[in-house]
């Protein structure tokens, strides 16, 4: 009885120690994650001297192909828009996942989404000693969402960044255009 009782304990300090790391959605659903989003925010304490002031709003086209997705996006990248295309196969959680890179690599957690309205993806770079993230809010469509709003900065408070480090995005297509 005791036995069973700490073992009960002790799974669920497992539980809740495990919840403290970024272990992505749990029942994520990649056919629901396919498709268009906008990059409407992002978050960092690490690109500050990078960003320039009025960023332009990016996008990804997210498209399922076996156990891999194909992720093909368009950044503002410093004025000037970024066109990549990378495979990511599954990382070892539910909406977690790794990009093949000769450059030591690029990982992606889907942080929260709903599917139809937003998603937050924190995108972890190993690159040299310390990995380096940046949270980054999608959208379906470029209207303001309150709700995914608030939740971006509540995750971006978890992960200790404050609201000066949150960037809004501008409404400018410029990037956005070139997807299509
Ligand atoms: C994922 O979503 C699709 C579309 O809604 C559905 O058909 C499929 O059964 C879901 N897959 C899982 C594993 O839940």
């Amino acid at each position: 009885m005791r036995g069973s009782l700490l073992a009960a304990l002790l799974g669920l300090l497992v539980v809740l120690a495990a919840g403290k790391e970024d272990l992505g959605l749990q029942n994520f659903n990649a056919t629901q994650f396919s498709g268009m989003w906008y990059e409407i925010a992002l978050a960092s304490n690490l690109e500050h001297q990078s960003l320039s002031p009025r960023r332009k709003v990016g996008a990804v086209i997210v498209e399922q192909n076996g156990p891999h997705l194909t992720l093909t996006s368009v950044t503002d990248h410093m004025n000037r828009c970024m066109k990549e295309k990378n495979q990511a196969v599954r990382g070892n959680a539910p909406g977690k996942f790794k990009f093949r890179s000769d450059s030591g690599g690029k990982e992606v957690i889907v942080v929260a989404t709903d599917y139809n309205s937003y998603a937050i993806m924190n995108i972890v770079l190993h690159r040299g000693g310390k990995p380096s993230s940046v949270l980054k809010l999608y959208s379906r469509t470029l209207e303001h969402n309150e709700k995914a709003t608030e939740e971006f900065m509540e995750r971006a408070v978890e992960q200790g960044l404050s609201a000066s480090d949150v960037q809004l995005l501008t409404k400018d297509l410029t990037c956005v255009n070139l997807l299509s």
